[in-house]
C-alpha cells in the first residue's frame, strides 16, 4: 500500500546523502514524499551520535511526536542511521512508540521493514554488527554499502550531486562514533562510481561532490589496477557534461603528492580541500590518535600551497578535549592565525560511549572553558577569512547559482536575491533573475565580509 513519508535529518553530508537514496528507494516501492511531518504517514528520522548534543535534540523530537501516535497509531514513526545503530534497543525504551530503528548498514532492508510494521509485525530493529560481536568479515559484510540509483527530484537540486565513494572508517580517533556507527572502511568500485556520474551529468548535474569520511584513503582494489582518489578524479574529470567536482573530507595523512597534482591539473577539480587538523597541540593530537604531529600538518599545509596556490583550504577543530591546557590551547590558536584557512568548523569536546577517549581520559576541561575557546578561536579564524575574502573586492569570479539566498528563502516573496559559489567554495550573494539558478555565470564582488562575498551580475557588472 502507497504511504507518503516524511525524512527529518541531522548531522553531516553523509547523512543528507542517504536521506535522498532512502527517499529514493522509498519511492521507487510505490511511497511518496509528505509536504510535513505533522500530514505524513511515515516519519523518519536520520540521526546522529558524534555529539550529545545532537543525540539530545532527537530524542526530545521524538519526545515531541507522541501525541501524534497516540492521535494516529497507524503512524509509523522510524529511528534510523547513526544513533539507530548507537542506541538500538534503547530507542525503544526511551521512545516506547518507537516502531522501527534501522542502522546505516541496513538501510537496504528499509522499504520492506516499513511493510512488515505496517502490517502489525512491529517494532523492528536491524542493525550491523558491534565490531566486538564477530570477526572482521561478519562485521564488515553487515555494513552493507547503500548506494542504489535515484532520480532528480529527490535531490535538493538537480545541477547539483553528493555521491559516495567509500563508506565507514577505519582511523579510530579517540573522541569519534563513526568507526562504531558506519563500520569498517569499504571504497566502492571506480566503475559503479563512473557510471553514477555519467547518468548525473547526462542529467543536469554539473557539480559533483565525493563523499568518504577519509575520502583521500579512496583506494579500488576490485580491478586489474589498483585505483586511488587521484586516478578516480583523473576518470571523473574525462566525464562530459560535469563542469566541477569536489570531495570531503580529507585525512591529513592521506594527502599524497599525487592527489594535490591531479588538484593542480584536472581543470574541473576544484581547489578545495577540506583536511581538518583537530588540534595545533602535540600532545593532544597523540591523545585523539590522530596519527600525526603539529609539525606534519603544518608541512602538509605547506605542500598545499607550493603546489596550488590560491587553494581554499579548510579545517575542523574540537576545543576542551581531555587534559587540554590553555598553552595546548595557544597552539591550536597559533595554527589557526598561520594556516589560512578559508574558514574552520569549531566543536566543544563532547564524550561519546565506546570511545577510546571516554575510556582512558576524564573530561576534565569545564564547559565554560570550552565555551571561552570555542568563541576565541572563532574570532581569529573569522579575522583570517575576512583578510582572505578582502582581494576579492573588485574581482569578478564564476559561479556556480545554486537558487535563491538565505534571506529571499526566509521573505518567500520571489526576491531576486541569490546564493552561488566559487570553485574554491566561496558563497557569493547577489541579485539577478532566477532563471540563473544551476548555470555558471561570472558575477562581480563588490563587497565582503568573513562569510560571504556580495557581487553584481550583468549590466551593473559594468556600472562600477
Ligand atoms: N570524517 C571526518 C568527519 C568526522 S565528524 C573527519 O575525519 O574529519 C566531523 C567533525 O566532528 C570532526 O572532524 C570533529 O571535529 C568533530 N567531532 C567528532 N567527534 C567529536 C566529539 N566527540 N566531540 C566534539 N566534536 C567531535
Ligand atoms: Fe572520526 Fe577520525 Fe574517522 Fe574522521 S577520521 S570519522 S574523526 S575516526
Ligand atoms: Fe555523520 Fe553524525 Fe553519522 S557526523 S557519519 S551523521 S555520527
Amino acid at each position: 500500500m502507497s504511504r507518503s513519508f516524511f525524512i527529518q535529518t541531522v548531522g553531516c553530508q553523509m547523512n543528507v546523502l542517504d536521506s535522498e537514496l532512502l527517499a529514493a528507494e522509498l519511492c521507487r516501492h510505490g511511497h511518496e514524499t509528505a509536504e510535513s511531518l505533522r500530514c505524513a504517514d511515515i516519519v523518519l528520522f536520520n540521526t546522529c551520535s558524534v555529539r550529545e548534543h545532537a543525540e539530545e535534540k532527537i530524542y526530545s523530537a521524538l519526545g515531541r511526536l507522541k501525541n501524534a501516535k497516540d492521535y494516529n497509531p497507524r503512524k509509523i514513526i522510524g529511528v534510523v542511521g547513526c544513533m539507530a545503530q548507537k542506541d538500538g534497543q534503547l530507542i525503544f525504551r526511551r521512545a516506547p512508540h518507537v516502531d522501527l530503528v534501522v542502522g546505516p548498514g541496513r538501510f537496504h532492508r528499509l522499504p520492506e521493514l516499513l511493510d512488515a510494521v505496517a502490517k502489525g509485525r512491529g517494532p523492528c530493529l536491524d542493525v550491523s554488527l558491534d565490531r566486538a560481536d564477530g570477526d572482521k568479515r561478519a562485521v564488515r559484510e553487515s555494513f552493507v554499502p547503500f548506494t542504489p540509483w535515484r532520480d532528480g527530484p529527490v535531490r535538493a537540486a538537480p545541477h547539483q550531486a553528493m555521491v559516495r565513494i567509500m563508506s565507514g572508517c577505519n582511523q579510530f580517533c579517540s573522541y569519534c562514533v563513526v568507526p562504531g556507527v558506519r563500520g569498517p572502511e569499504q571504497s566502492r568500485p571506480a566503475v559503479e562510481i563512473i557510471d553514477e556520474i555519467r547518468r548525473l551529468a547526462d542529467g543536469e548535474c554539473l557539480e559533483i561532490t565525493l563523499l568518504g569520511q577519509t575520502v583521500n584513503s579512496y583506494k579500488d582494489v576490485s580491478g586489474r589496477k589498483t585505483i586511488v582518489l587521484a586516478d578516480l578524479l583523473e576518470m571523473i574529470d574525462a566525464v562530459e557534461g560535469l563542469r566541477r567536482v569536489k570531495f570531503v573530507t580529507n585525512h591529513p595523512r592521506f594527502m599524497t603528492g599525487a592527489l594535490l597534482e591531479a588538484v593542480r591539473d584536472l581543470p574541473k577539480v576544484s581547489p578545495y580541500l577540506h583536511v581538518p587538523a583537530q588540534s595545533g597541540s602535540d600532545s593532544v593530537l597523540r591523545r585523539m590518535k590522530r596519527g600525526y604531529d603539529a609539525a606534519a600538518y603544518r608541512e602538509m599545509i605547506d605542500r598545499i600551497r607550493l603546489t596550488i596556490p590560491g587553494a581554499a583550504v579548510t579545517s575542523d577543530f574540537i576545543v576542551g578535549f581531555c587534559g587540554e591546557t590553555e598553552e595546548d590551547f595557544q597552539r591550536t590558536a597559533d595554527l589557526v592565525r598561520s594556516a589560512r584557512f578559508k574558514n574552520s568548523f569549531i566543536f566543544k569536546y563532547s564524550p561519546r560511549p565506546n570511545t577510546k577517549a571516554a575510556e582512558l581520559y576524564a573530561d576534565d576541561v569545564p564547559d565554560s572553558v570550552k565555551r571561552r575557546r570555542n568563541n576565541e578561536l572563532l574570532a581569529i579564524q573569522n579575522a583570517v577569512s575576512l583578510e582572505d575574502n578582502r582581494p576579492y573586492e573588485g574581482r569578478t569570479v564564476e559561479i556556480l547559482v545554486e537558487g535563491p539566498s538565505k534571506t529571499a528563502r526566509k521573505r518567500n516573496d520571489g526576491s531576486s536575491q541569490l546564493v552561488g559559489r566559487t570553485a574554491c567554495d566561496r558563497i557569493v550573494v547577489f541579485h539577478g533573475p532566477r532563471e540563473l539558478i544551476g548555470r555558471i555565470i561570472p558575477v562581480r564582488i563588490d563587497k565582503v565580509d568573513a562569510f560571504t562575498l556580495f557581487g553584481s551580475y550583468g549590466n551593473s557588472m559594468n556600472a562600477g
